[in-house]
């Protein structure tokens, strides 16, 4: 039910989509069926240039048949279409749950409009449910970790901080960063927590993507509810 849940959200973001635009591409399971079905679009004759999230994305692209550039080639894009882990009603996001935040993040800010797609388990209240992923500086990791709590406990956050791991190695994202996963809990405040975090010289990057979300394809069994913020 999930996959054809996703698959509905991913295919109402292509309704957005014109012949011509500058997409940027996002990462992971509802990603995956947008990129999907795009390639069918373009095949179909629709032009589009994509810049994808993550390595993952861009095999997916490349064998598919999109066109894609980079920020370097491409620095202003028209729209991004990327998935989330958690979506409050204001459209703040958490990602970065498949790694790619730090990618996300900076084509989702090089875009005109950020549309999000995904099922209705991701719709959330207040954020923080699903453990905020930072990506940090490989260098200085406990130092990090131990201003990540400290930053977190003056805003009167705490919970397990750990670091993410995969198939017993750690996890290296594409920008050869380690990613800690917080489980802060509810999250009142997450402008609040995102300056703090931006304050920590090892912290390459967070999860909370605060003001670049400006609408939302969020399917769920009774059909695609459109969220604009
Ligand atoms: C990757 C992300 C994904 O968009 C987020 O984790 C949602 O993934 P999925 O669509 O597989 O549930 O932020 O870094």
């Amino acid at each position: 039910m999930s996959a054809e849940l996703k698959e509905r959200a991913a295919r109402a973001a292509l309704e957005v989509v014109e012949s011509g635009m500058r997409l940027g591409i996002g990462t992971g399971s509802t990603a995956e069926p947008f990129i999907r079905a795009l390639a069918d679009k373009v095949l179909a004759g629709m032009r589009v240039i994509g810049v994808p999230t993550s390595q993952r994305s861009a095999k997916l692209c490349a064998e598919l048949g999109i066109p894609l550039s980079t920020l370097e080639e491409t620095p202003e894009l028209d729209l991004t279409v990327d998935g989330a882990d958690e979506i409050d009603p204001q459209l703040r996001l958490i990602k970065g749950g498949g790694g790619s935040l730090l990618r996300e993040k900076i084509v989702a800010a090089a875009s005109a409009r950020m549309v999000v797609i995904a099922d209705i388990s991701k719709k959330v209240e207040t954020l923080g449910a699903f453990p905020l992923p930072i990506e940090v500086d490989q260098f200085g990791l406990g130092a990090t970790r131990r201003a990540v709590e400290k930053a977190a406990s003056g805003l009167g956050l705490s919970g397990e901080i750990v670091l993410r791991q995969r198939s017993d190695k750690v996890f290296v994202t594409d920008g050869g960063h380690y990613i800690l996963d917080a489980s802060f809990g509810r999250i009142p405040d997450p402008e609040g927590l995102s300056c703090a975090l931006h304050e920590i010289p090892g912290v390459v990057e967070h999860g909370l993507f605060i003001g670049l979300a400006r609408q939302a394809f969020i399917a769920s069994s009774d059909g695609v509810e459109a969220i604009v913020s």
